[in-house]
């Protein structure tokens, strides 16, 4: 009990806004809203069209965003071949780079690259997907990201079903002793599914409707850190 306390000390609690919800005629004053919010860091959302039925931006808009804003960069790949695509995103001003289990690469290698160029590395799996599929390389990166929605649009519904597997992943990164080991979950987050989430042991938290569509994103934000706070349990 006493080391838990110590750990869940250690522990942030972040708040990531999700790009894909802001206005695209004005992506460069969606990024400094969510940072005038009080954002840890911007969440950017790359599709292409392949691995998810949908599109977005390229290394384009990370670079804008990079020179926009200075709060950390949080790219996720939902592309099938990060191992073509990953360094332009690093060269953009990724601060964290997110590649799914799920893509038609030697998904081991890439990570191992991404953390070689000197970003933040996660491994991020589908719905659908068993935690025990990111077990073999969990020692690799700085972060599990667990989607809570099929990954390609913004503004669906959270499912709850993937709770027991956030638990699971952090209940093996406990067991391996990856005490400062970031679990995100993606999709879906509100006040109510962020502390869920919280609960399971999710400790950043990407939200893209809920808060772009706040009428006051910097409460909406402010208290979204809170309810996951208190409901964090390592
Ligand atoms: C979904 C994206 C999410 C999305 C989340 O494919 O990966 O980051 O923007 O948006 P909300 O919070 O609206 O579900
Ligand atoms: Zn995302």
């Amino acid at each position: 009990m006493r080391v838990c306390r110590v750990l869940f000390r250690a522990m942030k609690i972040n708040i990531l806004p999700s790009l894909l919800s802001a206005d695209f005629g004005h992506l460069a004053e969606g990024a400094k809203m969510a940072e005038d919010a009080g954002a840890d860091a911007l969440h950017l959302d790359v599709m292409d069209g392949h691995f998810v039925p949908n599109l977005t931006i390229g290394p384009q808009v990370v670079k804008m965003a990079r020179n926009t804003v200075k709060i950390p960069l949080n790219t996720h790949l939902m592309i099938s071949n990060p191992d073509q695509l990953a360094q332009s995103f690093i060269e953009a001003g990724s601060d964290t780079v997110q590649i799914h289990i799920e893509a038609e690469c030697n998904v081991p290698e890439v990570l191992a690259y991404i953390r070689n160029q000197g970003v933040r590395v996660a491994i991020t799996l589908n719905p659908g997907t068993p935690a025990e599929m990111v077990f073999p390389v969990i020692e690799q990166v700085d972060e599990v990201l667990c989607m809570t929605v099929n990954p390609g649009f913004g503004g669906q519904s959270f499912m709850p079903e993937v709770l027991p597997k956030v638990r699971a992943i952090r209940e093996k990164a406990k067991e391996l002793g990856l005490n400062n080991m970031d679990i995100m979950v993606d999709g879906g987050i509100n006040f109510e599914t962020g502390r869920e989430c919280a609960a399971h042991g999710a400790n950043r938290f990407v939200a893209g409707n809920f808060l772009y569509t706040a009428d006051d994103m910097k409460a909406t934000l402010a208290e979204l850190r809170k309810v996951t706070t208190e409901a964090f349990v390592l």
